[in-house]
């Protein structure tokens, strides 16, 4: 059975920290940076996420297959699987303005694994590995969610205006699949039913 002490990969940070891939015990589960042999759950995490903003009725702006198997492979993601290899949580990095900014996104963990600390866990890794590949940009998410806000809060994240963070219209567009999209258009890409939380690194 593998347990976080049997793991040894890490990947360092600036302050010299490292990521130690968590586990969750009573399932068995290991939450780590995600490698090229997990594009097989590609389809499975996209269905989820789609499935899940469904059932939310709001809005999480829709991922591809390919653009979840491109940021396993770019290295920018983080994974939650059993030991048996079932899929049970993920989360991904992108990068915006040249490394200005980066976004801490797509956070979905499956539903028969809900409630155990997973999204805490993959969080704080997403978070980590942003700091460890960009360490002087700014981070942030966009949320509806009150476990998201709960958990960026603990990260050190502060509720900010949306001038604050990304003007990238590409990281903007990534919004039109959502059901909101036409309140964000309306309200002049100022404002609308998400939060933004930023987080700011210190300046060396
Ligand atoms: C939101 C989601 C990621 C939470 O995953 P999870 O693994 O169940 O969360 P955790 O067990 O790590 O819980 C973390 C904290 O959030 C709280 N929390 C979890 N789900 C919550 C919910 N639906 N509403 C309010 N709080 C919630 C937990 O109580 C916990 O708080 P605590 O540390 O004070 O006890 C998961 O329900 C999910 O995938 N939902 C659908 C997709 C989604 O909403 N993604 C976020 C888009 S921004």
């Amino acid at each position: 059975m593998a347990t976080s002490s049997d793991r040894t990969d890490t990947i360092p940070l600036p302050d010299n920290e490292t990521i130690i891939p968590g586990t969750i015990p009573a399932d068995n589960i290991i939450i780590r940076p995600a490698t090229a042999s997990d594009i097989i759950y590609a389809e499975e995490i996209a269905a989820e996420m789609e499935a899940s903003a469904r059932a939310r009725g709001t809005g999480i702006s829709r991922r591809s297959p390919e653009s979840i198997r491109t940021k396993i492979l770019q290295g920018k993601a983080v994974i939650a699987i059993t030991a048996a290899g079932i899929w049970a949580g993920f989360s991904y990095i992108e990068v915006w303005e040249n490394g200005a900014f980066v976004s801490n996104s797509g956070l979905i963990v499956s539903p028969a694994f809900r409630e155990k600390g997973i999204a805490a866990n993959i969080k704080q890794q997403v978070f980590n590995l942003s700091r460890a590949m960009y360490p002087s940009a700014k981070i942030f998410s966009i949320t509806t969610g009150s476990a998201v806000m709960k958990l960026n809060t603990r990260l050190g994240f502060e509720p900010v205006v949306y001038d604050d963070i990304t003007h990238d219209p590409a990281f903007w567009a990534g919004c039109q699949s959502c059901v909101n999209y036409g309140t964000l258009c309306s309200k002049g890409f100022k404002n609308c039913f998400c939060t933004a939380l930023l987080f700011t690194p210190k300046i060396a």
